[in-house]
Formats: C-alpha cells, sequence, structure tokens
C-alpha cells in the first residue's frame, strides 16, 4: 500500500547492515533494502514514521486518527485459529536457531547493541489469560536476547508470577505483521483484554493465528517471522540498554531478564521489520493518547474540533485540542487532559486555530493567553521516569517520578472584544491571478453609485468589489468626492462606512 501511495522507497544496491540506520533517519520515504550484506533476509524501516502513513494504516486523514482509532476500537474482532499460514513456511528447531542471522540493526549509537524493535510479544497467564504487548529485545547471542521488564506492564505481571515459582515463562514474538496489531500491542489495554481482538477491530478484519511449534501460544500466521521461547526465571540479573527510546533521549543501562529462543519460523522470503526510533514507536501511540483526549473532553461535555499529540514531544508529553468553547470551558478543557497517561503539558485553544500548524498555536499562545489567569500549574502529579527533567523523589521508600504538570488556556478570553482578533486577509485573493483584467471607465454618477451601495456599513474592500469593473483610480476620486461632501461616516468598533445623509 504505501508503495501505491509513493511512500515507499525500494533499495536496490546491496547495502551494509550498520548504514541502515542513520539511511531510514534521513529518508522522507519508509524504506525497503533488498539486499543486506552477509544476511538473506532484506528489511523494511519507518513504515509508520509519518502521520500521513500512520493515517494510511487507520485509513482516516491524519487530523482524524484518534478518533478512528476510538472507533475501529469499539468494533472488535475476534482472532481465528487457522492450521497452517505464511510463517511457517520455515521452521528452525533447537541449534538451527540462530538470531544472528536476523539483520537487525543498530539503531542509535549508543544502544547497548542490536535491538529488535518490533517484537510483538505473546505470553499467557492462569488468571488474566493471553496478553499481547510490545518489547524492545536487544540481541545477546545466537539463542538470547535480553527483554526490558522494569516498568510495569502486564508481562512484567506475568513474568514476576513465574519468576517467583522459579519457572520459566513461555513467550513468542512476531515480528513484521499489519501494523494495527503492534498499535494494539502498545495500547495499554487492562489485563485480561486480548490485544489480537482490538487489533482485529483496528485492521478490520479478524487476525488469523496459528498455534507454536514449542510452546503452547498462538502467533499470527501471516507474520514475516516468529520467534518461540521462554524468558527464563534468572530474574532482573542481566545487562539491557542503554537504548534510544520514544522521547528521542538515549535510556539509562538496565539489568533485565533473558528472553531464550528455542525457535524459529519465518516465511520463505521474510522481510526483517528494523521499526525506527523513535518517530516509529512515537506515531504508534499517538492514535491512543488522541483518541483518549477526545474521549476526555467529550466526558467534560466540551465539543472538541480537533486533538493532537506532538510528534517533538513523543506523541506521549504534549497534547494540544481545539475546541468550540462555551464560557470558562478553556479552563475545563485543560483540566480534562491534564490527567492523560504521560501527558505533562495541555494548550487548548479556540476552533479558529490550526493545532497542527506550529506558528497558528504560538500565535494563539501569544495573544491570547493571560498568563496571570490562563496558566494552570499543578505540582506534586505524577510524570514519566522517560522524562529527564523529572526529578525521581523517594516517596515510602520508593521512588517516584513526581513532576507538575501545566496547562494553557489559548482560548479568546472571555469578554475580550472579537474585533481586536480579527486578523489581516488580503482581498481579492480568490481572483487576484486575473490581475489584467480590463477596467471600464467610470460612470458620470459613480459617486452616487457608491452612496446608493452604502445602504448598509460596508468596508472600502466591499466597495472596490462591488464596482469590480471600475478601475481603483476612478473609486477612489468619487470616494473623496463624498468624503468631502461630508456624507462619508464611520462605525467606530468595526470601521465600516455608513453614509450620512447630506447632499453634495
Ligand atoms: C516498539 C515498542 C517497544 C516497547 N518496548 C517496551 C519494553 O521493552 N518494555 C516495556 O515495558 N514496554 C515497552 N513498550 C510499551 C509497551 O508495549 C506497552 O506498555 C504495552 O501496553 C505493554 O503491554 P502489556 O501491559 O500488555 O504487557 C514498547 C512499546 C513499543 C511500541
Amino acid at each position: 500500500m504505501l508503495e501505491s501511495l509513493g511512500e515507499l522507497e525500494k533499495v536496490t544496491e546491496e547495502v551494509d547492515l550498520r548504514y541502515v540506520s542513520a539511511r531510514v533517519a534521513a529518508s522522507p520515504k519508509a524504506l525497503w533494502f533488498e539486499r543486506v550484506r552477509g544476511y538473506e533476509m532484506g528489511i523494511v524501516s519507518g513504515i509508520l514514521g509519518s502521520r500521513e502513513r500512520l493515517a494510511a494504516c487507520l485509513d482516516c486523514d491524519q487530523r482524524e486518527i484518534g478518533r478512528a482509532f476510538l472507533h475501529k476500537l469499539q468494533n472488535r474482532c475476534a482472532p481465528v485459529m487457522v492450521r497452517t499460514g505464511p510463517v511457517k513456511e520455515v521452521i528452525k528447531i533447537g541449534d538451527e536457531v540462530d538470531l544472528t542471522a536476523l539483520p537487525v540493526p543498530l539503531i542509535s549509537q549508543l544502544d547497548g547493541g542490536p535491538y529488535i524493535t518490533s517484537a510483538i510479544g505473546i505470553a499467557r497467564d492462569a488468571e488474566y489469560g493471553r496478553n499481547v504487548g510490545a518489547y524492545r529485545l536487544m540481541i545477546r547471542n545466537e539463542r538470547e536476547t535480553s527483554i526490558d521488564l522494569v516498568s510495569a506492564s502486564d508481562l512484567k505481571l506475568f513474568y514476576e508470577r513465574a519468576f517467583k515459582e522459579g519457572k520459566s515463562l513461555p513467550f513468542a514474538v512476531a515480528i513484521g505483521t499489519h501494523p494495527a496489531l503492534l498499535m494494539a500491542a502498545a495500547h495499554m489495554a487492562p489485563a485480561g483484554q486480548d490485544e489480537f481482538e482490538l487489533a482485529g477491530g483496528l485492521a478490520g478484519a479478524p487476525i488469523n493465528l496459528v498455534k507454536c511449534e514449542t510452546i503452547d501460544l498462538e502467533v499470527p500466521a501471516d507474520a514475516e517471522l516468529v520467534l518461540e521461547g521462554e524468558l527464563l526465571p534468572t530474574g532482573w540479573t542481566e545487562d539491557e540498554g542503554r537504548f534510544g527510546d520514544f522521547t528521542g533521549f538515549v535510556g539509562p543501562l538496565k539489568w533485565n531478564p533473558i528472553f531464550r529462543v528455542n525457535a524459529i519460523t519465518h516465511r520463505r522470503d521474510a522481510i526483517f521489520y528494523a521499526l525506527h526510533m523513535p518517530d516509529e514507536v512515537d506515531y504508534l501511540v499517538a492514535p491512543p493518547l488522541e483518541g483518549s483526549g477526545w474521549q476526555a473532553l467529550a466526558n467534560a461535555g466540551v465539543t472538541a474540533t480537533a486533538v493532537y499529540a506532538p510528534q517533538a514531544a513523543g506523541c506521549n508529553f504534549n497534547l494540544y485540542a481545539s475546541i468550540r468553547k462555551r464560557p470558562g470551558e478553556g479552563k475545563n478543557a485543560v483540566l480534562a487532559l491534564l490527567p492523560l497517561k504521560r501527558v505533562k503539558h495541555v494548550v487548548v485553544t479556540d476552533e479558529d486555530v490550526d493545532i497542527f500548524d506550529p506558528a497558528d498555536l504560538e500565535r494563539a499562545i501569544a495573544y491570547r493567553v493571560r498568563p496571570a489567569q490562563d496558566i494552570i500549574v499543578v505540582p506534586g502529579a505524577r510524570g514519566s521516569h522517560l522524562d529527564p527533567s523529572v526529578q525521581l523523589q523517594v516517596t515510602k521508600g520508593a521512588l517516584a517520578p513526581l513532576t507538575a504538570k501545566w496547562g494553557l488556556d489559548a482560548t479568546i478570553p472571555e469578554g475580550a472584544d472579537l474585533a481586536e482578533y480579527e486578523t489581516i486577509r488580503y482581498p481579492f485573493r480568490e481572483n487576484c491571478s486575473d490581475m489584467a483584467s480590463p477596467v471600464a471607465a467610470a460612470g458620470i454618477d459613480l459617486a452616487e453609485q457608491i452612496a446608493a451601495y452604502l445602504d448598509a456599513p460596508k468596508h472600502f474592500a466591499e466597495v472596490l468589489a462591488h464596482f469590480g469593473a471600475t478601475s481603483q483610480r476612478d473609486i477612489v476620486r468619487a470616494w473623496g468626492e463624498l468624503r468631502k461632501a461630508k456624507r462619508l461616516g464611520r462605525e467606530q468598533r468595526t470601521g465600516r462606512y455608513v453614509l450620512q445623509n447630506t447632499a453634495i
């Protein structure tokens, strides 16, 4: 689909794996490296590297990704078990497994090693059932990766339970699926909710699943590649990281568990998906956050006209909304959006502001915010340790990422004179390409014709437009006659001309 949209560039010459990441970073399109020196598989990267490409995946306009996500989530679609699928074309078990044969690039300069970034991890717990999430995997050797299980996640919970019992947790990883599955996996759905079902809703068709070869788990039948194995009960003992994260900052070295791979199944012509950091992860999480924004504003009784989580703030920390305001709702909207997930900074504007345009947003902040009244700061709120400005504070022996959250009510203040917010618009924009249009000679009684036209208050531009066949010079002369005769009055607030009842 990306190819048909002109959003994919095929790189046909052979490339060295070490140059892949930088080439993707510099490319406005997704890249498909068909031949990687020393590897059998090609690589695709940057699939979700722009808002437009993400919107194509959700089949909507890029401004509508949040609403499209919400809508599709409501139409869940249960996965279907199938007997086999393309992912079973090649099956390698035990000693045949060699992760170093996968073309996994080093994505950012300070990463601890090559990372599988598009891993959709599948596990099962006796109480919660099946869980699907997205997790980064650092290659350690032919059979092992590290996995980051420091942050709270359903998988961490499953792993902690297995660890306490001294058991391995069976774990499967799918690489290269419909992006909807990655989106569902990254979505923080409550434990017990089947992300395959959410993904089916997002993709508009059920996800076909097949049984794993070596463990009791199900994986997408049409994935490019599947890894089967176990999270070893070694606990948080092995080095993992550093890793260039979704914030664009490089996270710390961590101590984490090991994923031991016991089988690989893949398509015969499998392509490895090297999800590029940070842009692809950012865009993946934009739809759920913007969706939550729409939902929160609706719950607060505020009519939203747009919601936008900009990529510069990882589609996580800043959230902008424009609203059709009733008095006081600028503040209500700020209060509704601030608690969401990792959101730290909210800006709410009126609906005439294009919040997707940084210049329009800055203008609104400059001219609509009265700092003494319109900045809301909430100290001591929960932040994210991924925001380097957040101070970890010891509370009851544990470290908590505390921050202030802040919002700007950048709507036009209640009671303001709207005439003061009228912006410069250029006259005759629609027909300005028609510069050489012939101009007729003025009629003898042009001043009287203009006077007759001023039967209601008019701006000068309206007079120019109405007498469009007459030269501006003749109009200004006739205008001068009316002025000399003191027949032109003005409306104080709008500046429009009115006819005063004096004869020439
Ligand atoms: C590409 C990508 C990589 C991610 N890597 C990790 C990770 O290594 N560890 C983690 O805890 N969360 C990671 N996340 C976030 C989780 O996928 C997300 O929190 C998800 O909701 C976890 O699912 P779970 O709670 O069902 O386990 C990643 C997200 C993406 C999109």
